[in-house]
């Protein structure tokens, strides 16, 4: 599998990526790795494993990923060789053109159990719920934010002394057993769907 990394903050789901890869428990190469964050962590943490990492203007909108910066990712994408997207900590939302050349191929990892809280900062949104379980999900990207089939998802407490910062350091141990693991089974298999549900990876 030829992955194509893109991320905008400190990297750390990245981080356990290329280390699965570099211990041989994830067999996939990573063929770009792009940030919209000039100086992004994420562009260091492939320096550490000598993956050269580049920064790509996303254009004007804050949010999404549109027009010519779209058109900017997408053709280092498809010169890159990558068949799978993988958004690590990437803070826009991914609109039709890379949908359309990545069919099921855009993969996402979000820190809460989907569909609850889906958006930004979900680890703050579960806390001020009170909910006594959250988590992190990894899951397909479609048109919506976060609404895209689940692949793997994994629980953890609430404490009661847990504050926004707690909660989310707990939730990223979580993130980086569960996204390596969602992408070995992408990278050994095929998806099965039954609707929107993953029946099997064959
Ligand atoms: C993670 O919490 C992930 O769930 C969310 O963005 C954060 C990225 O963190 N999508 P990092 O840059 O991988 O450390």
């Amino acid at each position: 599998m030829n992955i194509a990394i893109m991320g905008s903050g400190k990297g750390s789901n990245a981080e356990a990526i290329f280390s699965a890869i570099a211990d041989g428990t994830l067999p996939a190469k990573v063929v770009a790795l792009l940030s919209d964050v000039p100086d992004a962590g994420i562009l260091h943490q492939g320096a550490r494993y000598g993956i050269n990492g580049t920064y790509i203007d996303a254009g004007p909108y804050r949010t999404k990923l549109d027009g010519p910066g779209e058109q900017r990712y997408l053709n280092v994408l498809l010169a890159s060789g990558a068949d799978t997207v993988v958004l690590a900590g990437f803070m826009r939302i991914i609109k039709h053109g890379l949908l359309k050349a990545f069919p099921n191929r855009i993969v996402n990892i979000h820190p809460s159990l989907l569909p609850a809280f889906p958006g930004l900062d979900a680890w703050r949104q579960a806390l001020d719920y009170g909910v006594k379980v959250t988590g992190c999900t990894v899951h397909l990207v479609d048109e919506g934010t976060d609404t895209g089939p689940i692949l793997e998802q994994m629980a953890v407490p609430v404490r009661d002394d847990d504050t926004a910062e707690s909660l989310h350091a707990r939730i990223q141990v979580c993130e980086h057993r569960i996204y390596p693991s969602a992408l070995r089974r992408l990278a050994t298999g095929s998806l099965r769907f039954q609707g929107r549900r993953l029946v099997a990876i064959h």
